[in-house]
């Protein structure tokens, strides 16, 4: 019996050209290389140029997902662009990146999930393909956090970067063996008990203003392991997979000690999990389809591969999709 699944075509993504590294923030605020790299394990991340905007930086990373997928933009009828960083409060910084394509049908919206929204995002866009009402998606992490960052905040602007990543995702009929390739399974958590420990304090209806982001890193960290392993157990028995299946292991990368403790509770070995905060920092909804584009353009992951991509951020967030690439 066929069923109906979401299938990766293609990604992409685009950094900016500005590498800032921990020695250089060690000029700007009291803190070392030594200590940002043992607690989080970032060596360096990229800045937007001045102007530079999510949505530029969006387009860039969806025309290289198109283009690793062979299609063209026209056949696209709906674009989701998860972030945090809009480039206004209105409208969705998706229909700049929908303007830019030159596509004038379909729709095209934000999502906001904070550091989850690119894993938010693949299951809206999946639910809404299976439904019919699509037929072929581009799902964009875009973010230039370094906006929103308080630069004189030692504790919360060494871990964060700008960069964008995309995915082109199509509905398509698979036999229903457990070789179908697509999204198998998903699941999204949120629990705003704990909103007060990552956010940023301001916004368009309470100060009129942008703000800047503060967190309680190590109430986070907390939680982080133990939210990240329970929705990926769950997402896994949604799909009757166990941890040894994973063939590749996607986190959000935010800590490396986060992805380090999540993959050793689940009984992933390091060399199936990809890593790219050393060079990225935590680029929020960007991280994944970052993480995603290196490894498929080194040929670490490959058509057949059983992927687990998971992030937790502001909301609390957190949320996990199973897929085979
Ligand atoms: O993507 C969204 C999810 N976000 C996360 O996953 C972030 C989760 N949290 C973390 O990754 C970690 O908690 C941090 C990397 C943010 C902090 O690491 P930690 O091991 O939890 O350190 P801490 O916050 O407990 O701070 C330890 C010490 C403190 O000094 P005292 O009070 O022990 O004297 C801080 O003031 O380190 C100090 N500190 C710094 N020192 C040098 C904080 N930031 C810095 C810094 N450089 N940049």
């Amino acid at each position: 019996m066929t069923v109906t699944r979401s299938v990766v075509l293609g990604c992409g993504s685009y950094l900016p050209s500005r590498v800032l590294t921990n020695s250089e923030l060690s000029k700007m605020v009291d803190t070392s290389d030594e200590w940002i790299r043992q607690r989080t394990g970032i060596r360096e991340r990229h800045i937007a140029a001045e102007g530079e905007t999510t949505s530029e930086m969006a387009l860039k990373a969806a025309r290289a997902a198109l283009a690793a997928a062979g299609i063209d933009a026209q056949s696209i009828d709906l674009i989701v662009l998860a972030t945090s960083t809009p480039d206004n409060t209105f409208p969705a910084s998706a229909v700049s990146v929908q303007a830019g394509l030159g596509i004038t049908h379909g729709a095209a919206f934000d999502l906001q999930a904070v550091c989850s929204g690119f894993v938010f995002g693949l299951a809206t866009v999946d639910g809404l393909l299976k439904s019919g009402a699509f037929k072929r998606a581009l799902v964009i992490g875009s973010e230039t956090f370094s906006r929103i960052l308080d630069w004189n905040d030692r504790a919360t602007c060494v871990l964060f970067g700008d960069g964008a990543g995309a995915v082109v995702l199509e509905v398509r009929s698979e036999p229903g063996t457990r070789e179908d390739r697509g999204i198998l399974s998903a699941s999204l958590r949120s629990d705003g008990r704990h909103k007060s420990k990552l956010y940023v304090d301001g916004g368009p209806s309470s100060t009129q203003t942008v703000g800047h982001l503060r967190m309680e890193g190590r109430a986070v960290f907390k939680h982080a392991v133990v939210m990240i392993t329970d929705v990926i157990e769950d997402t896994l028995k949604a799909a009757g997979y166990t941890a040894a299946d994973i063939d590749w292991f996607v986190p959000h990368q935010a800590n490396q000690r986060i992805i380090d403790d999540s993959a050793k509770k689940l009984g992933i070995p390091p060399d199936k999990v990809i890593t790219t905060v050393a060079k990225h920092g935590n680029t929020s909804a960007a991280s994944i389809p970052l993480a995603l584009t290196c490894a498929v353009a080194d040929g670490r992951i490959n058509r057949g591969d059983l992927v687990m991509m998971e992030a937790m951020g502001g909301g609390f967030t957190w949320g996990a999709v199973l897929a085979r690439w």
